[in-house]
């Protein structure tokens, strides 16, 4: 069984305690979390450690790294390795999400070498992919999905691919409270899995967990993530407020 996953991306969001405070308030409530069925909270550098201690003892629920340097060490001011990550025993990493794409010139390439390193590290990355607009509307985002995929990915071993959790975000739905359909998701986790099951075999594929991001609320994850080939989801705003976020785990 694929693993399921809600994951909140706080990004740049949340002094500490108002971070602490929307932690307590989400793990007051009860899940039913299972190993195959798990909440991850993707926090700012700063607050890995703090947020590591504040799940001690919570079983599934997890600690992410919204980014991490394609360097291995050295002289990288300002970087974050995945050497340094592992030493705090971070299970996962987001990388190549659109923002860090766009905002910061991310490359195919250098996420190709990001995942290497988290690989290295025993840290799961959480690979985002996706297209803009102008691409959707130009109805070419498979090939450029495929491309993502295959310049980031496709080196990897399939003893290492398996390792790796792929969160599809069309751009155009991210903070914009425009959802792609259940119907779009469905379509694009279903081509992210086919273009997997050619380079890796159906049985891979069928085994890498492929998260919806976008807009992802209360009121829509249910049937976003009853969709086969969705295993869950990256969200962003809707993981800033309790009650959202809550609704979304249980929505798994
Ligand atoms: O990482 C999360 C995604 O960027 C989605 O953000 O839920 O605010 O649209 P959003």
């Amino acid at each position: 069984m694929r693993k399921q996953i809600a994951a909140a991306n706080w990004k740049m969001n949340l002094s500490w305690q108002k971070g602490e405070a929307l932690l307590d308030a989400i793990l007051a409530k009860e899940y039913q979390l299972t190993a195959n069925r798990t909440a991850v909270f993707a926090v700012p550098f700063p607050y890995l450690h703090l947020a590591q201690q504040k799940l001690q003892g919570k079983q599934n629920v997890f600690v992410a790294a919204q980014n991490c340097s394609n360097k291995k060490s050295g002289a990288y001011t300002g970087e974050v390795s995945a050497e340094m990550l592992q030493s705090l025993s971070i299970p996962y990493c987001i990388i190549g999400h659109s923002e860090r794409r766009e905002y910061f010139n991310e490359t195919n390439q250098q996420l190709a070498e990001k995942t290497d390193l988290l690989l290295e590290y025993n840290i799961i990355p959480i690979f985002c992919c996706g297209e803009p607009l102008q691409i959707r509307e130009a109805n070419t985002q498979n090939a450029y999905v495929a491309k993502q995929l295959e310049e980031s990915l496709y080196h990897l071993t399939t003893e290492q691919v398996q390792k790796v959790v792929i969160a599809y975000e069309p751009i155009w739905a991210i903070g914009t409270g425009k959802t792609a359909s259940k119907e779009q998701a469905e379509e694009m986790h279903a081509f992210i899995r086919r273009q997997l099951a050619q380079k890796y075999g159906q049985e891979v594929a069928d085994s890498i967990s492929i998260l919806y991001g976008g807009s992802v609320k209360a009121n829509n994850a249910k049937e976003i993530f009853a969709e086969p080939d969705v295993d869950g989801g990256l969200v962003g705003g809707a993981s800033l407020i309790a009650d959202e976020f809550s609704v979304v785990i249980d929505s798994l």
